[in-house]
């Protein structure tokens, strides 16, 4: 059928134009408004790539003071906020709580005019750990904690929050940078949610409660956790050798590897893989690495898959303490900035996006009175 996108999945289609992200690009690879997801790893900080797509290009020392201040400032939860985190239930998903979360943000803040965009953008990246913390500590520890912490990073204060003391610099740095290799993905599952929501004209608030519903799922962000679960599974790389190839001759989908858009590996997989040798050594961890090890080498022998950004996030997020469940919504309070970024990016050139479809179903029916149907 003329149009229809054969494999399904819009899969090779271009959907649109952006300047915020290359993915695989030939000779360019993965880069942030061009600049390499390597340079960015290993000499900034999350909030130096956040203003780097929020606002176009980098800080200077002055501006990234300034913006660091500013996400400071903005950690505060109102009450009314408090109040509903504290009834939606305590064996919710963290990522349910976070979906819920900014939709109600979304009704005590509402956005308004759209000049007041970089605010609310700000806004979401500065509250997004202190929901999820404040939620999450009030129904494990029985807790209200203080949201506003000194730490200037939101890794620091993600860590801080979550452990109620400063994290080691070692940590700190390692989440910090998994936050700089989640920030942005060009025209992945959520972030075309988000742009297909806005392209209707509507406010971030929804853009970002719809993306945050999208990447929720184990073929996309919830992968991390879905790869945590399988590693946790196996006690040797024996077992796990010998258990990747019972399932994958069962033909089971295994969490953490392939790509639709990278072929052969997945740049972020190299660095996150170094982190959690790092982590697992500094932690005196010695079985999980060398299980995920054995993990990724089956899967390259047997089915020629890599390591997408996902695998060795888990361990890296294990080896510091963090529960399984808060491991998908650690990428919300990454992905916002790449969000915010796209929503900005899509009012700044808005069509409505509204596809066709491939029409599958009955020709044309005569209609039969109800009394005759059988
Ligand atoms: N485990 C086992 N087999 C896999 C696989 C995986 N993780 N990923 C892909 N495959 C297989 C598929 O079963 C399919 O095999 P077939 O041709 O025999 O049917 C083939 O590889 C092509 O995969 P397909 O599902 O068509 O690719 P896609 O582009 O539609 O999907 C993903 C991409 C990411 C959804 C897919 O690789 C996947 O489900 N990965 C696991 C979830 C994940 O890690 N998501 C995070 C992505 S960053």
């Amino acid at each position: 059928m003329a149009g229809a996108n054969k494999s399904g999945g819009l899969a090779g289609v271009t959907a649109g134009s952006t300047s915020l992200c290359t993915v695989g690009k030939e000779g360019a690879g993965l880069t942030y408004r061009g600049y390499d997801i390597y340079d960015l790893a290993d000499h900034a900080c999350f909030e130096e790539v956040a203003y780097l797509l929020l606002h176009g290009k980098l800080p200077t020392k002055k501006e990234l003071d300034g913006y660091v201040s500013t996400i400071k400032a903005n950690r505060g939860l109102p009450d009314a906020l408090k109040t509903v985190l504290e009834m939606v239930p305590a064996n919710t998903h963290p990522m349910d709580v976070l979906r819920t979360g900014v939709s109600f943000l979304g009704n005590i803040e509402p956005e308004g005019d759209f000049a007041s965009q970089n605010k609310v953008a700000d806004r979401l990246l500065s509250c997004l750990p202190s929901m999820l913390l404040y939620w999450h500590r009030f129904h494990v520890d029985g807790v209200r904690i203080d949201t506003e912490t000194d730490d200037d990073s939101i890794s620091g204060h993600f860590l801080h929050l979550l452990h109620d003391k400063p994290p080691k610099e070692l940590h700190r740095k390692c989440l910090d940078t998994t936050l700089i290799l989640y920030a942005e993905h060009e025209f992945n599952a959520s972030t075309f949610a988000g742009r297909v929501i806005t392209g209707t004209l509507s406010d971030m608030h929804s853009a970002v409660t719809g993306a945050i519903g999208a990447l929720r799922g184990p073929l996309h962000g919830g992968a991390n956790e879905a790869a945590m679960a399988l590693i946790s599974k196996f006690k040797t790389p024996e077992e796990a050798t010998a258990g990747v190839l019972g399932m994958l001759q069962r033909k089971e989908l295994i969490m953490g590897f392939g790509h639709r858009v990278y072929t052969t590996s997945d740049p972020r997989n190299a660095v996150n893989k170094r982190m959690s040798k790092a982590l697992a050594a500094d932690v005196g961890n010695t079985t999980l690495y060398p299980i995920s090890e054995a993990v990724e080498k089956v899967m390259w022998d047997e089915k020629k898959l890599f390591a997408n950004a996902d695998f060795f996030a888990a361990s890296v997020y294990h080896f510091m303490g963090i529960p399984t469940c808060l491991f998908t919504p650690i990428f919300v309070c990454s992905r916002i900035t790449g969000w915010a970024a796209h929503i900005m990016e899509q009012r700044s050139n808005n069509k409505l996006i509204r596809p066709a479809a491939e029409y599958i179903g009955p020709g044309l029916q005569n209609w039969v009175a109800i009394a005759d149907r059988k």
